[in-house]
C-alpha cells in the first residue's frame, strides 16, 4: 500500500515551555532537543524568538547543532518578530518560520482590533517577508476552533496562494469537540481551492480532555501534520500528547494503515523522563502511556490474565514504549499465581517453596505494609518465622534543625538489639543529616541511588510518602516512610532499607542481580 507521510511535529520546547513556572536555560533545552532528535520527531518548534534574548539563544543553538528534524520558529504578524525568527532559526539545515494570528470574531475585535479585511492583508505581507528568510512557512488561524468558516476558508485559500506551505488548525482553547472537529476539517477540503498545495495541520489543547481525540479525527479527516507536546505539555491543561497520538494511530494500526510515521516509539519512556525531570513537572500516575501505573497490573485477576496471555489486559507491550517489563503492582489483592510467579523470576521456583505456606505469609506482609517489593519477598522466602521479619533497629527519637544559613544537624536514637544509642551528624540538608545520624548508629553504608517522594492526601497536613532506592554491599532495597513531616517520612523510609540490610546480613545472602533493575523503574 502507498503510504502518505504524518507529520509529528513537537512544541514542548514552545507551546510546552510557554506553561512551565520559570523557564529552561538554553542547555536544558538542547537537552530535550537532542532527545526529541533521538525520538526521530520530524519538527521541532524550538521558541518563540522575538519572546526574549534567551529564547532567540535556544532556537539559534538548537538550529545550529540538531541536524535531522526541521528546527522551526514561531513569530507573530509583525515585522520584528519575522526578523528574529528568520535570523534564529537560519543556521538549520532545514528552518521554518510559524507565523499565527488570531482569526476568531473574538481575537479580531477583542484582543486584536482588526478586521478581516486587515487580517488578510497583514498575512499577506507577513508569509512574503517570512519567505524571505525561508522556504517552508507555516500558517495558523489561531483559535480556528472557533473561527467562522467563511472566513476560515478564506484565510487559509489566501495564506497558500501567498506561500505557506503548511495550514495549521489550532483548536487554541479546546473548546471542540472531535465530531465538530473532523466536519471543520471535512469543509476545509471540500471548500479550499488550493488545499492540496499545503500539509494540513492539527493542534489541539486539552481544556475539556478532548485534545488526543481531536487530533485523531482530525488525521482521519485529512491532517497530515500533528502538533503535541511530550507528557502533554502546554498552556493550561496542555497540548495534545506526544505518546498518546503516536501509540494511538500505532496501536490502532488497523485503522490507518495508509500512514506512516518516522517516531522510534522505544525513546518515548526515555523522552517522557528527560522532559520530567527538566521541566520539573510531574506526570500523574495514571496518564496514559508514560504514568507509572500505565503497564502496571494491580488486580489478582488481572495479573493472573495476564500471566497467562500478556494479550488480556494489554493493548500495547511495554518494551513498544521503551519500558523494559510490565511492573507488577504487588498488593493484598494479588493472586497465588502472581506471587508465585515472582518468586520464581527472583530465583524461587524449586520444589522446597510451598506456595500455599508461603501466600498465606505474604497477604499478612500486605496487609500491613501496601505494596510489597522483590526485596519484601526475599525477606519474606528466607525468614523461618515470624520473628526472624521483626525490625532489628527502631527510630525511637529524631530531631532536625535545618533552615536558610544554618548547617542542618540531626539528633537521632534508636534501639537495637537490647540497648539503645544516640548519635548526632551535620549534612546537606535535613534529610541528609537524618540518613547520617541513623547510619552512625546502624553502622552500613548506604548509597541512595532514587528519591521520590509524593503526597498522599491532599491540602496542607497532606500525608508524605517517601520511596527510596538504596544500594549497599548486600543489595539494592526499597524503602517506604510515611508522615505528615516530609524528613521524618524520609527518615522512615531510610529506616526501612536499615532493617531490609539488617535481615539479609542475618540470612548472609546477596539478593538476585536482577533486582538493580529497580531503581530504574521506580
Ligand atoms: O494554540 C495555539 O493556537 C497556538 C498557536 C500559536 C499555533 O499555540
Ligand atoms: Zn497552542
Amino acid at each position: 500500500m502507498n503510504q502518505e507521510k504524518l507529520i509529528i511535529f513537537d512544541t514542548t520546547l514552545r507551546d510546552g515551555e510557554q506553561s512551565l513556572s520559570s523557564s529552561l536555560s538554553v542547555q536544558q533545552k538542547v537537552r530535550i532537543a537532542r532527545q526529541l532528535e533521538r525520538l526521530k520527531v520530524d519538527v521541532i518548534e524550538a521558541g518563540f524568538p522575538i519572546s526574549s534574548p534567551g529564547d532567540f539563544e535556544s532556537v539559534s543553538t538548537i538550529a545550529r547543532e540538531i541536524q535531522r528534524p526541521v528546527i522551526c520558529g514561531l513569530a507573530r504578524l509583525v515585522e520584528k518578530d519575522i526578523i528574529a525568527c528568520g535570523k534564529a532559526v537560519k543556521p538549520a539545515k532545514r528552518p521554518r518560520i510559524h507565523l499565527f494570528v488570531g482569526t476568531s470574531a473574538i481575537h479580531m475585535e477583542k484582543k486584536l482590533k482588526k478586521s478581516e479585511d486587515d487580517i488578510l492583508s497583514m498575512v499577506k505581507q507577513s508569509i512574503r517577508l517570512a519567505r524571505r528568510y525561508v522556504d517552508d512557512v507555516e500558517f495558523s488561524p489561531e483559535d480556528a476552533g472557533r473561527t467562522g468558516l467563511d472566513f476560515l476558508c478564506r484565510v487559509v485559500e489566501h495564506a497558500i496562494r501567498c506561500g505557506a506551505k503548511t495550514i495549521n488548525i489550532p483548536d487554541t482553547v479546546g473548546y471542540t469537540t472531535p465530531e465538530q472537529f473532523g466536519a471543520i476539517f471535512d469543509d476545509l477540503f471540500a471548500r479550499v481551492p488550493n488545499i492540496g498545495e499545503a500539509v494540513i495541520s492539527v493542534h489541539c489543547h486539552n481544556d475539556l480532555g478532548m485534545a488526543t481525540a481531536n487530533s485523531i479525527t482530525a488525521v482521519s479527516h485529512g491532517a497530515r501534520q500533528i502538533e503535541c507536546a511530550v507528557n502533554g505539555l502546554g498552556e493550561r491543561a496542555g497540548n495534545t500528547a506526544l505518546e498518546e497520538v503516536v501509540m494511538g494511530i500505532k496501536v490502532r494500526h488497523d485503522l490507518f494503515r495508509h500512514l506512516r510515521m518516522a517516531i522510534d516509539t522505544r525513546e518515548i519512556m526515555h523522552t517522557s523522563r528527560l522532559v520530567r525531570e527538566i521541566c520539573n513537572m510531574p506526570v500523574q500516575a495514571n496518564k496514559a502511556i508514560v504514568g507509572a501505573n500505565a503497564f502496571a497490573h494491580s488486580s489478582g485477576i488481572h495479573q493472573d490474565g495476564v500471566l497467562k496471555a500478556r494479550q488480556t489486559y494489554e493493548i500495547m507491550t511495554p518494551e513498544s514504549v521503551g519500558l523494559r517489563e510490565n511492573r507488577m503492582n504487588l498488593t493484598s489483592r494479588s493472586g497465588s499465581h502472581m506471587v508465585k510467579s515472582r518468586l520464581a523470576a527472583l530465583g524461587y521456583n524449586g520444589p522446597e517453596v510451598d506456595i500455599a505456606e508461603f501466600y498465606g505469609r505474604f497477604i499478612a506482609l500486605a496487609d500491613k505494609k501496601g505494596s510489597v517489593y522483590d526485596d519484601d519477598l526475599v525477606a519474606l522466602m528466607e525468614a523461618k518465622n515470624a520473628g526472624d521479619l521483626a525490625d532489628r533497629f527502631t527510630l525511637e527519637y529524631l530531631n532536625v534543625s535545618s533552615g536558610l544559613g544554618t548547617v542542618a544537624t540531626a539528633t537521632a536514637r534508636m534501639a537495637h538489639d537490647g540497648k539503645t544509642e544516640q548519635e548526632a551528624a551535620t549534612g546537606d540538608g535535613a534529610v541528609d543529616a537524618a540518613t547520617k545520624a541513623i547510619d552512625r548508629i546502624a553502622g552500613f553504608k548506604i548509597t541512595i541511588e532514587h528519591y521520590h517522594l509524593e503526597s498522599v492526601t491532599e491540602g496542607r497536613e497532606a500525608q508524605g510518602k517517601v520511596t527510596m532506592v538504596g544500594r549497599a554491599a548486600e543489595g539494592v532495597f526499597v524503602g517506604t516512610g510515611t508522615s505528615t513531616d516530609i524528613v521524618e517520612a524520609s527518615a522512615l523510609a531510610y529506616m526501612d532499607i536499615v532493617n531490609k540490610i539488617a535481615r539479609m546480613k542475618k540470612f548472609r545472602r546477596k539478593l538476585p542481580q536482577q533486582k538493580s533493575s529497580m531503581a530504574d523503574e521506580l
